[in-house]
């Protein structure tokens, strides 16, 4: 298959403008025709340590950053009162109610909102539509991969630039690093330390960085930090990119829900490999549960309350063992090992059928472990000992 059979006209004369080969070319065709961005530039999310996840087989499974428990309640309830009605594309106006609600929550224009299958098909999305062999990616390190390996399949240019002292990105730094980048990745709080970045940094940041590149802003764990977010910033026609996941807080991983915000120029750069189908096609059940879900502000707020106090057990007890922890905010920690690789912390936590997370090539004896239920933290205690042993 080449790319002529299936990129739009307009998608592949911008990609010839921007610097890409005929060759890649055909990579971009091939997976955006098959509607698989994410999957195929790396791996998907939930398999992105480069190890397959042996995670089924542990009884404590705190090594993906997904939620201990379920879809929120009136989103169960509307996701199984929809699967009736499915026979229809659209029983209702379900994607304009979808909208409509993140309108109501995010107070942004109902033409910037796009809806997704989670945010691992936007996040790479982004970074074809605005990054080139031209025009590289700039990404903290560490932080969420997906970007830099997008990036990095697609042969353009990748700065890796360190968290400050306190763990939040290194706006400045950032730009420096590539004052001619294409997009400026920033994930907040920022997977894998659950650190935030102020969102004054990332007004900075899209006030100085060049004509013609976005700010992508990765607000995955935001209801975990309860921090200020970026949507004004899109609601203000910034060259801003934000992206959210109903995989985390909202415990829908397996549903495949997620939207980006940003003014509809952008968006519609995003939509043109594939006509806008990825994002005009969503699962009726996935639409109705987080349609229900985003709305349920005290439910939320009481997971986040939920997660911090099981947060607690565990960092109370690893300070009592006087292992170091970094600081966070989000639904993680990372533990550092100092003397042993975390590679073998993890091999050692597995063989007490504790499955936590993976780690980073620049701190490797530090490892991302995830906040689960109450009962998985104190578990995950019970196995620290042992490991300590
Ligand atoms: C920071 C961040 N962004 C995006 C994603 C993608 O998740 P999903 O595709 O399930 O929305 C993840 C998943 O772990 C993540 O941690």
């Amino acid at each position: 298959m080449t790319e002529a059979t299936v990129l739009p006209e307009e998608a592949r004369d911008d990609l010839l403008d921007r610097g890409y080969t005929r060759r890649q070319l055909a990579r971009v065709g091939s997976v955006f025709g098959a509607g698989a961005v994410a999957a195929a530039f790396g791996r998907p999310a939930w398999a992105s340590g480069g190890v397959p996840d042996p995670a089924p087989t542990a009884k404590v499974r705190i090594g993906s950053n997904e939620c201990w428990a379920g879809p929120l309640l009136p989103g169960q309830r509307a996701a199984q009162k929809i699967v009736a009605s499915s026979n229809r594309y659209a029983p209702h106006d379900e994607r304009n109610d979808f909208l409509k609600a993140v309108m109501a929550v995010e107070g942004v224009p109902y033409d910037h909102i796009a809806p997704w299958p989670g945010s691992s098909d936007p996040l790479s999305r982004a970074i074809v539509s605005f990054c080139s062999p031209q025009r590289g990616l700039v990404t903290a390190d560490p932080t969420f991969e997906l970007a830099g390996r997008t990036a990095d399949w697609l042969g353009a240019p990748v700065k890796r630039v360190p968290l400050r002292a306190d763990y939040a990105h290194d706006v400045r730094a950032m730009l420096a690093a590539d004052p001619n980048a294409g997009v400026y990745y920033v994930c907040t709080p920022n997977n894998p330390t659950g650190t935030t970045t102020p969102v004054a940094d990332i007004a900075w940041l899209i006030a100085n960085k060049p004509a013609g590149s976005v700010v992508l802003v990765d607000e995955a764990y935001t209801h975990f930090a309860g921090v200020p977010v970026a949507s004004p910033l899109v609601a203000q026609g910034r060259d801003v990119i934000v992206l959210r996941t109903f995989s985390k807080i909202f415990g829908m991983a397996g549903m495949r829900m997620g939207f980006t915000m940003a003014r509809p120029d952008l968006l519609a750069k995003m939509m043109r490999y594939d006509g806008g189908m990825q994002s005009g096609a969503l699962p009726l059940p996935s639409l109705a549960c987080a349609t229900a879900s985003l709305t349920a502000a005290p439910l939320i707020a009481a997971r986040r309350t939920e997660m911090e106090e099981a947060r607690g057990i565990a960092l109370d007890h690893l300070r009592a063992r006087r292992v170091a922890v970094k600081p966070t905010n989000a639904n993680m920690f990372m533990i550092d090992w100092k003397t042993r690789s975390a590679k073998d912390a993890q091999t050692a936590f597995r063989a007490q059928s504790v499955e936590i997370g993976r780690s980073w090539p620049i701190w490797p004896t530090v490892s991302r472990v995830t906040v689960g239920s109450a009962a998985e933290m104190k578990a995950f205690c019970v196995a620290l000992d042992k490991v300590l042993a």
